[in-house]
């Protein structure tokens, strides 16, 4: 859990380059991974859907491709990640807070959030606010970093985070430190098992997990009870 000031400036400073360094530091996988959520999105056919930290809205983009007949709706605390969201194209954005949502109880079929919750002052409200937001029976989608749990690829992983990634996103982007801090934030953030039992303790029915790319990232999909 993060403190919401500091987060908001590393975004706010780090904004004008976020995407590219993304895909340099991830060689486009992260694309893929928004490609496969959005993709498991579009078999629920929602027409309504709120992509939460949304940022430059990469993956509300992504869902709007994949569900061509949803409202798809971004919401961030932070305006110059919004400003990139804008420049790529994707305006249906409301600024907001992920611990105090300003909407009403049950307003959408799927929200979503990809690697926001991490960020986030507190992962039981922010999962519990989702899940208010979400109608019965509606769907949350979790899509972070996690750690791979394979013995060979989990050491090498931990070495270019720790090591190597800074270095290449501090020259990307001139703050090293912020990247320092995201390598800091996967190694503490809950994930498999003990991120399904978040998710089951506050408003979900159900929880998954499925590792992605050996699981350097998760995609978490929970359901909400149906009444
Ligand atoms: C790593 S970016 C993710 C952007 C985008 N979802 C993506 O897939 O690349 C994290 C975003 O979470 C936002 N964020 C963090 N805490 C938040 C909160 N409490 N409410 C709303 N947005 C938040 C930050 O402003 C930032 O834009």
């Amino acid at each position: 859990m993060q403190d919401a000031g500091f987060v908001q400036k590393a975004f706010a400073r780090i904004a004008p380059r976020y995407v590219l360094t993304n895909h340099v530091l991830s060689l486009g996988i992260d694309i893929l991974w928004r490609k496969a959520t959005a993709n498991r999105i579009a078999e629920l056919k929602p027409q309504w859907v709120l992509d939460l930290a949304t940022g430059s809205g990469d993956l509300a983009m992504a869902i709007q491709s994949s569900c061509p007949q949803a409202h798809v709706l971004g919401g961030d605390f932070t305006p110059p990640m919004m400003t990139e969201a804008q420049r790529s194209g994707f305006h249906h954005l409301i600024a907001a807070d992920a611990l105090q949502l300003p909407v009403a109880d049950g307003s959408f079929d799927v929200v979503t959030v990809a690697f926001g919750l991490r960020n986030m002052a507190s992962w039981p409200r922010a999962i519990s606010e989702m899940s208010r937001a979400l109608r019965p029976g509606g769907h949350l989608f979790v899509l972070d970093f996690s750690l791979p749990t394979l013995p060979i690829v989990r050491p090498m992983y931990v070495f270019y985070l720790e090591k190597i990634m800074p270095q290449i996103a501090g020259l990307l982007t001139g703050h090293r430190d912020a990247f320092e801090y995201l390598c800091q934030s996967i190694e503490r953030f809950p994930s498999g098992k003990d991120m399904e039992a978040l998710l089951t303790s506050h408003g979900f029915a159900s929880a998954t997990t499925k590792p992605l790319s050996f699981g350097i990232a998760s995609l978490y999909i929970a359901q909400k009870a149906q009444s």
